[in-house]
């Protein structure tokens, strides 16, 4: 195709996956439609890099008032300075794509409304999901309706799980996730769960109508499963004729009554549900439609060239809507909700602690369960799994206790901490239904 005009692109944000962006620009990617990336922007000129951009600056300024640029990309990461780069970028009438989830999950309802004043273009399809066009697919979901969105929403977490599945220890699962690329600059965003956190800020305010915080959403990440726990799963059920259970690193949303429930967390989920099959790096999105039935979206959530592939799917597509005079819709995010108190939630689930192996010590932690209203289910311990401390032999038990709200959970787990019995943090793992 033939373009009168070339659409001038500019970069903001030099590294992992603005050196893919370069990359396939350089392979003459932006060529069929007639885009061309101008200018790139890098606080750090010296940083080593796989391809190298002529002229490449380290003023941000200089990609942002560039007359010839009518799409800017920020791919520097972290709210700030990102969230000015693409505020001062589409006050200058510029169309906006970014991967940044810290910035569009804590500013939605402000950039949305910025780009809806200006009337330009704002993408973030990169925030979440990788190369999953989810970002696409929920604004255009207008034809059916759900009540509940799960996500695997870390790629680096399930990636993690998945090697420890296979008998790899956490250590050195992460490792790898970070020679890949997959993991954050700080890890700890990934395995804390709060890179999943502002992942289910966006889709959830996409899917529902409203303006999430990332901080008003529960989170756990998977630092606390350990080998017994996978061990555990895996054989759950199965002398009773089940067929086990993985454990995934979960974020879900639920509208009930337009309360909505938001938690990012660890949760045993049986292997013949959609999303147990979720392995490696590969980000999910699952829900049931009322009309459609169940619909699960997969494929690569992190590393360079997935992540790159959305950037360059709304580089591509906003080159469209300027040359025809359009812009993509972007949701009012107007529906006032309330959130659920999670505390108040009931989940059925396992406590699994190291007791020292010493008579009593099953009685005592029996007895505190019991206290706080547990019902126990079933009990099992773990001398596969024996450790020591203080000389003395510690073995894990894992008690699967009838639904109960995460608040008694956590009320239980003071009491349980203080017993001399119970080595090390009890840990609760749900089950999901
Ligand atoms: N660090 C993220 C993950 C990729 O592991 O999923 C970027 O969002």
């Amino acid at each position: 195709m033939q373009f009168s005009e070339e659409i001038g692109v500019g970069l903001i944000g030099f590294g992992t996956i603005g050196t893919g962006v370069v990359r396939y620009f350089q392979e003459g990617r932006g060529e069929p439609f007639g885009v061309r990336l101008k200018k790139v922007a890098d606080s750090d000129l010296s940083r080593p890099r796989e391809v190298e951009f002529p002229g490449l600056t380290e003023r941000a300024s200089d990609v942002i008032n560039d007359p010839e640029i009518q799409i800017v990309v920020e791919l520097v990461g972290g709210e700030n300075p990102a969230l000015d780069f693409i505020l001062d970028s589409m006050n200058l009438g510029k169309s906006v794509v970014t991967a940044n989830k810290a910035v569009i999950s804590r500013h939605i309802k402000v950039l949305f409304d910025a780009a809806r004043d200006r009337d330009v273009d704002l993408a973030f399809e990169a925030s979440v999901g990788g190369g999953i066009p989810i970002i696409r697919v929920l604004n255009g979901y207008k034809g059916d309706r759900f009540s509940r969105i799960t996500g695997i929403l870390n790629g680096t977490s399930n990636y993690i799980l998945s090697r420890m599945e296979e008998g790899m220890d956490f250590e050195a699962a992460l490792e790898i996730a970070q020679e890949k690329g997959f993991a954050e600059a700080a890890h700890e965003l990934d395995t804390g769960g709060f890179d999943a956190r502002d992942k289910l800020a966006i889709i959830s305010s996409l899917a529902f109508g409203c303006a999430v915080v990332p901080e008003q959403i529960y989170c756990e990440g998977i630092t606390g499963v350990t080998p017994v726990d996978l061990d555990f799963a895996e054989k759950h059920g199965v002398d009773e004729g089940g067929i086990g259970y993985s454990i995934r690193h979960l974020a879900t949303a639920r509208m009930v009554a337009n309360q909505l429930e938001l938690h990012v967390y660890p949760a045993l989920i049986s292997k013949d549900h959609p999303l147990s099959s979720v392995r490696n790096e590969v980000n999910a999105v699952y829900w049931e439609g009322e009309l459609c039935g169940p619909q699960l979206f997969q494929g690569k959530g992190a590393g360079r060239d997935a992540t790159t592939s959305a950037v360059l799917s709304d580089i591509f597509r906003l080159a469209h809507n300027l040359r025809s005079g359009t812009v993509d819709e972007l949701p009012l995010l107007d529906r006032q909700v309330q959130l659920a108190d999670v505390g108040s939630l009931q989940r059925r689930g396992y406590v699994r602690m190291g007791l020292k192996h010493i008579p009593g010590s099953i009685a005592e932690t029996a007895r505190i369960m019991g206290e706080h209203g547990f019902n126990i289910e079933d009990s099992v311990q773990r001398r596969k799994f024996r450790t020591e401390s203080e000389g003395k032999a510690v073995i894990p038990d894992i008690v699967t206790v009838e639904a109960l709200p995460y608040s008694t959970v956590e009320k239980a787990f003071r009491d349980l901490k203080e017993s001399e019995r119970v080595c090390g943090d009890p840990f609760f793992l749900r089950f999901e239904s």
